[in-house]
Formats: structure tokens, C-alpha cells, sequence
């Protein structure tokens, strides 16, 4: 048997903190792996820290709880729509549409996109009391199990397994919720990557500190205060509601926010016309003086304009500059000729200016309505979609024209549409227009009572019998590309439980008392096994594999990975692939990967040797594992 085995029950986010720890403080860091807190704490007594005299945070029941989902290994495989991503228009897409428990997906997602995403968007539900959020999950820990696993005792363990089988929709339920989703999301952003979250009064306070202490308050970039809708209505009793929140935080300070275009009404308001003198495009007077009072600031000279006057002031520019200015045509002495001199920026010159946290005229959650109606010829198949103008700005904010962005809270795919949108405007301007993006969604049923439109256009209209959310975002996509001549597509992924009886017998690790039965795994369940492990060892999804012709047997590989999953592999095939080995230049795995269940122990071991053993031309040092 091989020594390296795992499972495709090892499907964990990593936890990046600790493998940074790890690479910067190896003596921490016992033989067995350990990690010695004494020996790091002693560490940084030493160097130059300032400690924290106050801690803050926030706790809440079902900390522990959250803890542990972030960390816990995924229960599920994913699973490729075939059929809908072969088709012409997608099979070279690189956005995706995955149906699924967004954390499940996150977890999958967590090592072929860690620091893949340079922004992520989500409008998660806000906890309103009436948007039907309770927290629920399929988790079943057992009370010692859960103790165990989240070190807390087990009166405490029963009492937060309680709370969160208890259907609740508390500020701890949504925390609970949140957490998870969260901390993996940011190991999925770029170190200049930036998050923005919508969200309401509800939970507004609780998310800042929930962020705060996931993504470290140095990394705050702003609380964006959102008109979503004109009008003042009656919706509270005291001071009414026209605004809601968009908050934003970076993963590292190395992330930027691009300026914001300036707008139509500021030009008109601020520029002048080209004329006579400033001949190159709309032109603006900005002050040279500078005051008094600013430190190190200013030059002291006289200026004589044009019809003679003598201005003597503090200006921005030291003499020399200022008269290259005036050489160049730059210098305006007002319309007399006779002001204080500005100096001239020109309209195609200007970097736009930086956003502010007030946004009052973007568009309206009503907008956002009209859209849908739009596209679904007035048949109102989504209520919270927020208007493509808003997200449209978002990503403007923090991405340029080749960037991956997700939203895995994707409703009716605003999001995927406001990427569509914001590629053909850049290509409109000369500019690529490339950004990819990732959304989510859950299965979510349309209820028959509460929206019966919905369900009949899905039931009937879009064919599916059990109808979905799932499918209003996937249909919005296919018409906001149609309505802009976009052809980029987009792939479909979706989550599936792990068979039933398959958990237990891959922790046996032992194919010669074979307890779990493969032969109940068609060949499409094992295309699954390959997608879901082919994302785990770091292969996007989008990415496919080739097949690998050995002698009759067929492997897959991209990446460096090699998958032997199919059964029948004999000694023929193993000399074929040593032969490959050596001899193809495209051909260089540095992992072999095979499915344990379907090689008998023997053979498993006479390709670990062979694979070890064997001095490849290449000399490439090969990694052997058995996974089940
Ligand atoms: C407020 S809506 C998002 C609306 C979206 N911004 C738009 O413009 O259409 C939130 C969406 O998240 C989905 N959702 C809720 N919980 C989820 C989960 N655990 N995983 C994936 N999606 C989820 C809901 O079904 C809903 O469609």
C-alpha cells in the first residue's frame, strides 16, 4: 500500500494565518508540527510590538459553533453540468453559476481560487425580521463530538447545538451565519483584494465588528450610505428609512479604490469649453495660492498678469515652475486678464475624483425592480434585486478589465449582468473588457403561495419541476448577455451530498476488506470525484483536464496532476506511463493520484515503486497518492 493516502473527506479552507505563522516562525514549531504559543509569545515580547492595552471583540452563542464550520471539511462534491457547459457559447466561458450552500462552495472554491479574486460583492439576507432568514444548517455533531471539536465543554456544547437547531433568527443566529462565510471568503481575496457588503440598520452594527475582527480594522475602507429609494414613507415610526449601508474592507492595505468618473452634471457644472486659447477639450481654473497657515507649504514671489497687476502670495509652485506653466499655456488670469493666476486641467486629463460614502443618486432598489420586469416581459420574478447601476459602481471601485469577481449571495445575478455591462463599456472604450465572474446560489424553492408567478414561469415557462431561485439567476444571465451581445457564457457547477455509507468507509483506508461497494458509482459520479479533486489540488474549475492515452487505460491530467481513476490498470499501463514520462515534453506530473477503490493493493504498490524507484529522464520528483 502507499504511504499517501487522504480522502475526499480533507476538503478544508486553509487556514492561510497559520501557514504564514508557520513559514515566518518555523522554531515555533515542535518536531511533531506542534505549535509552541510560549515560545511565539516570548518571540514577540522581544522584537519591537506594541501590545493592545484594551481587547475588544464581540462574542456571541454560537461563536465556537461558527469557528468550526469555517475550519470543518466541506460534505459535498461538485458536480459540472456537462451538458450546459459543452454547449458552443459556454464551453470556453471562464464565469461560473454554482447552485449550492454558498459555505459548501466557498469550501470547494478555497484552494484552486485562494487569492484568485480580486472583489467580492454580496447582498446577503439582512435579518429584517420578514426576509425569512433562520438559521439552519445540516450539520449533525453529537454533543461530544462537538465538544471536541470546538474545545468548549459539554454543558456548553449542548446548549449551542441547541441554539443553532433552534430555527432562530437572532443577532447570533445571523452572526453564526455570517462567520463562516466570511473568513473563507477572505482567503479567497488577492492581498489587493476588497470586499463590499450590502446590508441594513438590522445588522449593520454587528457586521462592522464581525468584519473588524475577520478582515483587522486597519483594513476598513469605508461605510458607503446608499439612497435606495426616493420617496419617505411610512416605514418607521420615527425617522424614516431612504438609505441603506454598503460596507467595504480590504484584505490588506495594499488594496486600492479607483477614482470615480466624473460625472456628466459636475463637467457641465465645472468645465469650460475649449476655445481660443485652451484649444485641446474642456478646461477647468484650479488655485496655485496656498494659505498661510499650511506647514512647509507655498513660495513666496510676485506674479504680473497680462494687463500688469502685481499679485503677491504664496503660491503652490516654486518661481521656475510656475513660469514652465505659463510657458506651456497653462496659466489663467481670469476673463480680464487682471485675476489671481490658476493654473488650466483639462477634462481628458483629469484621474476623476475620489468616491465619497454618500451616494445619493445612483439608482433605486426600484430600478433594480424594473430590471427584472424588463427582462421577464413584467412577470415579477424577484423581489430584492438591487439596480445593475449600483453594483456596476462597486466594481468599478475596485477592479480593472481582466479581474474575477464573486458574489455568492447572487439572487437574480445583478451582479454577473453588472460584469456583463462593464466589459462591453470598456471594449466600447478600447479597453479589454475581460473581467470573469463567480456567483452562487441556492436551490432556494419558489413558494407556490407566496410568489405564484414566479413558479408558474419557472414551472412553466423555463420547464423545471421543482422551481428555484437558482434558476431566475441562471435565466437573467442568458438574457442580460443576449440584450448586450455579450458571448462570454458562463459554466454551471452545483454541490451534491457525498453518497450515503461513503464516509465511513474512506476513513477505513483499506481496499482489501472492501467496505464500501464501487461499483455503485456510474461513470458520471466519478467524473464528480475528478471535479471535486481536481479543485482541491489547486485546478480551477473552468480549467479541463485532458485525457491520457496509457496503453488503452485513460488517466487525466492538467496542472502537474495526474488522475487514474478508471479500473483495469495493468503492468502494460504502467510502463506506458513511465514511457510518457519520459518522453513527452508536455507531459510533467508532479502528483499521481489514484483512486484506491479501484486498484487492488498490489498494483497500488507496483506503481508506488515503480514511480519512486524509477529514475526519470525529467528527474522529476513525483508525488504518489491514494485518495478515496
Ligand atoms: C438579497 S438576495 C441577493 C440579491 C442580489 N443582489 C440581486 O441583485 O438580485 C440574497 C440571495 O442569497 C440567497 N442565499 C441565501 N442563503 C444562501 C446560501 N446559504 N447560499 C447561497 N445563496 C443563499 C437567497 O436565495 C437570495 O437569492
Amino acid at each position: 500500500m502507499a504511504d499517501n493516502q487522504n480522502t475526499t473527506q480533507n476538503i478544508i479552507a486553509p487556514n492561510n494565518d497559520l501557514e504564514i505563522v508557520k513559514k515566518n516562525f518555523p522554531h515555533c514549531f515542535d518536531k511533531s508540527g506542534d505549535f509552541d504559543f510560549e515560545k511565539f509569545k516570548k518571540e514577540l515580547t522581544t522584537s519591537e510590538i506594541n501590545f493592545s492595552k484594551e481587547s475588544y471583540g464581540m462574542d456571541w452563542l454560537g461563536k465556537s459553533y461558527a469557528r468550526l464550520l469555517a475550519t470543518d471539511p466541506a460534505k459535498t462534491l461538485i458536480k459540472e453540468d456537462i451538458d450546459w457547459n459543452e454547449k458552443q457559447e459556454n464551453k470556453n466561458s471562464e464565469n461560473l453559476l454554482i447552485k449550492g450552500d454558498n459555505l459548501e462552495v466557498l469550501k470547494h472554491l478555497s484552494n484552486a481560487y485562494h487569492e484568485k479574486v480580486k472583489m467580492i460583492y454580496i447582498d446577503p439576507p439582512y435579518n429584517t425580521g420578514s426576509d425569512g432568514f433562520v438559521y439552519e444548517d445540516d450539520r449533525k455533531f453529537t454533543v461530544e463530538q462537538f465538544s471536541e471539536l470546538a474545545g468548549v465543554d459539554e454543558e456548553q456544547a449542548k446548549k449551542i447545538l441547541s441554539f443553532v437547531n433552534s430555527k432562530s433568527n437572532s443577532h447570533s443566529a445571523w452572526l453564526t451565519f455570517m462567520y463562516p462565510r466570511l473568513y473563507i471568503a477572505k482567503q479567497l481575496l488577492k492581498d489587493d483584494g476588497v470586499i463590499f457588503v450590502s446590508i441594513d440598520d438590522n445588522e449593520v452594527a454587528q457586521l462592522r465588528i464581525l468584519m473588524d475582527e475577520i478582515f483587522g480594522e486597519e483594513n476598513f475602507v469605508g461605510q458607503i450610505l446608499w439612497k435606495r429609494k426616493k420617496e419617505i414613507s411610512s416605514d418607521s415610526k420615527k425617522i424614516a428609512i431612504q438609505g441603506e449601508y454598503v460596507l467595504c474592507f480590504s484584505k490588506t492595505l495594499k488594496a486600492e479604490i479607483n477614482n470615480e468618473l466624473l460625472s456628466d452634471e459636475y463637467i457641465k457644472k465645472s468645465y469650460n469649453e475649449p476655445n481660443k486659447i485652451y484649444t485641446k477639450g474642456k478646461w477647468r481654473p484650479v488655485p496655485i495660492t496656498v494659505s498661510k497657515g499650511l506647514s512647509g507649504g507655498g513660495y513666496n514671489y510676485s506674479i504680473k498678469t497680462p494687463t500688469g497687476k502685481i499679485h503677491d502670495k504664496l503660491w503652490a509652485y516654486p518661481e521656475y515652475g510656475y513660469k514652465e506653466l505659463l510657458e506651456k499655456g497653462l496659466i489663467y488670469f481670469g476673463v480680464d486678464g487682471n485675476a489671481i493666476p490658476q493654473k488650466i486641467i483639462y477634462l481628458h486629463e483629469s484621474s476623476g475624483q475620489t468616491i465619497s460614502n454618500y451616494w445619493d443618486n445612483v439608482a433605486t432598489n426600484k430600478e433594480g425592480k424594473k430590471e427584472i420586469l424588463d427582462f421577464f416581459q413584467d412577470i415579477n420574478l424577484f423581489d430584492t434585486a438591487k439596480p445593475s447601476k449600483l453594483i456596476k459602481k462597486i466594481i468599478s471601485l475596485a477592479t480593472t478589465s481582466n479581474d474575477l469577481i464573486l458574489d455568492f449571495f447572487a439572487g437574480s445575478g445583478t451582479t454577473g449582468d453588472a460584469v456583463m455591462q462593464l466589459n462591453a463599456e470598456d471594449r466600447a472604450n478600447g479597453k479589454e473588457g475581460n473581467r470573469k465572474y463567480i456567483l452562487v446560489q441556492l436551490p432556494e424553492l419558489i413558494d407556490p403561495k407566496k410568489n405564484k408567478t414566479a413558479y408558474d414561469f419557472v414551472k412553466n415557462e423555463l420547464g423545471v419541476d421543482e422551481p428555484t431561485i437558482f434558476e431566475i439567476t441562471k435565466e437573467r444571465l442568458v438574457r442580460a448577455g443576449k440584450k448586450i451581445d455579450d458571448k462570454s457564457g458562463f459554466k454551471i457547477f452545483e454541490t451534491q451530498p457525498i453518497w450515503e455509507d461513503y464516509e465511513f468507509e474512506a476513513k477505513e483506508f483499506d481496499a482489501q476488506t472492501k467496505l464500501f461497494d464501487e461499483s455503485k458509482l456510474s461513470s458520471e459520479d466519478l467524473q464528480t470525484l475528478l471535479t471535486t479533486w481536481k479543485t482541491y489540488d489547486n485546478i480551477s474549475l473552468t480549467e479541463s483536464l485532458k485525457n491520457v492515452d496509457l496503453e488503452g487505460y485513460t488517466g487525466y491530467y492538467g496542472n502537474g496532476r495526474l488522475y487514474l481513476m478508471n479500473k483495469g490498470f495493468e503492468t502494460k499501463n504502467l510502463k506506458a506511463l513511465l514511457n510518457k514520462i519520459d518522453e513527452d515534453t508536455t507531459f510533467n506530473p508532479i502528483s499521481i493520484i489514484v483512486f484506491g477503490y479501484h486498484f487492488r493493493s498490489k498494483v497500488l504498490r507496483e506503481i508506488a515503486e515503480n514511480v519512486s524507484n524509477y529514475a526519470n529522464k525529467k528527474k522529476l520528483d513525483i508525488d504518489f497518492i491514494t485518495r478515496y
